[in-house]
């Protein structure tokens, strides 16, 4: 690949820092001053030092992080911060983005990543990847109603999939759902009468929040992560449906 293209894609310098780099003599491949921008390395073996700092080149990159309320899950907005502020600047320039959404005001578990294809996958309507929620409710939520969600309830039309539920207080508890309708938690509890307090996401897929990760905080998946989550989409890929807990 193009040293360029190595050193932008890794989050190092743009195209035009790197031209400027290699003018100055501040770019070595294999200790040798690199004097183009252009010019052809082997990403997978070739030693890049840029600026004396050693380069590890890696196209894909999966961030955890502990969404904060009142962030936007986007790129850009007009009118709110968005979550990609929370992170350093050289993974926006890997191109990294939100794998799917979260409301405004619902706190937890994002998953960032330039990977393209594991998020399309991931969030496919046809893939039904598990997500639990922590939430808070206005008023107590009795059995039948209970009952009736964890059947499917009518959300503008749209019945939802079976979901499970675990109450910790007359008003709060855990769901998880396998699917991601726009507002779906908010949508379900008005269909039974009652009203989200607050929300957060404690788990997707295999990944769960850190009880460690300050609101606010994020940290690469670790390999075992990055490997569960390719195992999910495999099993999703079969149609297997992932265990509701
Ligand atoms: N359901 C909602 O209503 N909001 C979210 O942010 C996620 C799921």
């Amino acid at each position: 690949m193009r040293l360029d293209k190595l050193l932008s894609e890794s989050g190092i310098a743009s195209r035009r820092e790197t031209a400027r780099a290699c003018r100055a003599g501040q770019v070595t491949v294999n200790g040798v001053p690199a004097n183009r921008p252009d010019q052809s390395v082997d990403e997978l073996t070739d030693a890049v030092v840029y600026c004396g700092v050693p380069v590890l080149y890696r196209k894909y990159i999966y961030l955890l992080l502990n969404k904060p309320d009142g962030y936007v899950s986007a790129t850009e907005d007009g009118n709110d911060p968005v979550v990609t502020e929370l992170v350093p600047p050289e993974y926006l320039r890997m191109g990294i983005f939100p794998c799917g959404r979260l409301d405004k005001h619902t706190l937890g578990l994002m998953l960032l990543t330039n990977d393209g294809a594991l998020s399309h996958r991931l969030l496919a309507p046809k893939s039904h990847v598990t997500k639990s929620y922590r939430f808070a409710l206005q008023d107590a939520l009795p059995k039948e109603k209970i009952g009736l969600l964890e059947q499917g309830v009518n959300i503008g039309g749209y019945t939802t999939k079976p979901c499970r539920i675990r109450m910790d207080t007359a008003s709060s508890g855990v769901i998880s759902i396998t699917e991601g309708k726009y507002h779906q938690i908010k949508r379900m509890m008005e269909a039974v009468g009652n009203k989200i307090t607050a929300l957060e996401r404690i788990s997707f897929g295999p990944l769960s929040l850190d009880p460690g990760l300050p609101r606010g905080s994020w940290r690469e998946l670790t390999a075992q992560e990055i490997n569960a989550l390719s195992r999910e989409i495999q099993a999703q890929t079969e149609g297997k449906e992932s265990e509701l807990s």
